[in-house]
């Protein structure tokens, strides 16, 4: 009989590694990067899994559920081309009950950033993970470090709930001018599309203070704002920009250790994150 008193004790050896990478589609580049990575995780005898499924739990604005891109036949042709060997797109109607009542919260790493400017989102995503960990039951899964906090928070969900999946974190895939990919950015109209560049730019821009030994995390976010804003085309707005500790996300007034500069920003209804480590 095996005795496990304490739950930092190994679980019990899976068979072959499954490695979940999960999306809500309209899948591009920094998906397909994921995806490669679950297959190197995963071994020639292991198994990738993917999931496309919008999920309507972390959306805060209807219209933005509703204008979300579905592109599911062209994303089935790369998942094949990729090799995936399962491929999940469970329907909002099948996959939550019409009374569900159970959802995860998180109560400390979505206090800022993305999550005091969409609330309810990320409580959103830790249940839709969590019931895809439950439903598809993978040894490991893969992020995205575009979504820093997303990946932080599924992190602490695995930590926390004693959830016996490996979390992968994989850097950013970006287009040559430095815009991260991103499913949004089919929104864009074309002008806006060459202007988000100055995301990447403006983050780098202030990132570059950190070798002169600036410490005033102010002179940070002018220089980034300066950078975001200057001379910025009609329907564009800063939503927010800030620097945390990349540990605990906190806003910081000083910055003397590993840090994160994130920034959310809106062209016209289309919003666009990014981040760069300082
Ligand atoms: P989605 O936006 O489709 O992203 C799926 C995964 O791809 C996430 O882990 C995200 O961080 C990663 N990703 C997106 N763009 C990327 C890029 N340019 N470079 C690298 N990785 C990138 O994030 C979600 O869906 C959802 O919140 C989800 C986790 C699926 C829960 O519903």
């Amino acid at each position: 009989m095996q005795h496990l008193s304490s739950l930092t004790a190994p679980p019990p050896e899976a068979e072959e590694p499954s490695v979940l990478v999960p999306t809500m589609g309209a899948l591009h580049d920094g998906h397909a990067t994921l995806i490669r990575a679950a297959r190197e995780i995963a071994g020639t005898g292991g198994s990738v899994l993917v999931s496309i499924f919008v999920n309507p739990l972390q959306f805060d604005r209807p219209s933005d559920l509703a204008g979300y891109p579905r592109t599911l036949e062209s994303d089935l042709a790369l998942c094949r081309d990729l090799g995936v060997d399962v491929v999940f797109t469970p329907h909002a109607e099948e996959f939550y009950a019409p009374d569900h009542s159970i959802k995860v919260s998180e109560s400390l790493l979505s206090r800022g950033l993305c999550g005091s400017s969409r609330p309810g989102h990320f409580d959103g995503v830790c249940t839709v993970v969590l019931k895809l960990f439950s439903a598809l039951q993978p040894t490991a899964a893969v992020f995205g470090q575009k979504d820093y906090q997303q990946l932080a928070i599924i992190r602490r969900l695995v930590r926390d709930l004693a959830i016996p999946v490996e979390i992968h974190g994989i850097e950013t895939v970006r287009e040559r001018n430095g815009l991260a990919l991103s499913s949004r950015n089919s929104g864009l109209s074309p002008a806006h599309h060459t202007d988000a560049a100055r995301i990447n730019r403006a983050l780098h821009a202030a990132r570059d203070l950190r070798s002169n030994g600036e410490q005033r995390c102010e002179v940070y976010l002018e220089a980034a704002r300066h950078h975001l804003l200057h001379e910025a085309p009609p329907g564009m707005r800063i939503d927010y920009l800030e620097l945390v500790d990349r540990d605990t996300l906190q806003p910081l007034s000083r910055v003397t250790g590993p840090a994160l500069l994130a920034t959310a920003v809106f062209y016209d209804d289309v919003r666009l994150i990014d981040n760069v480590e300082v």
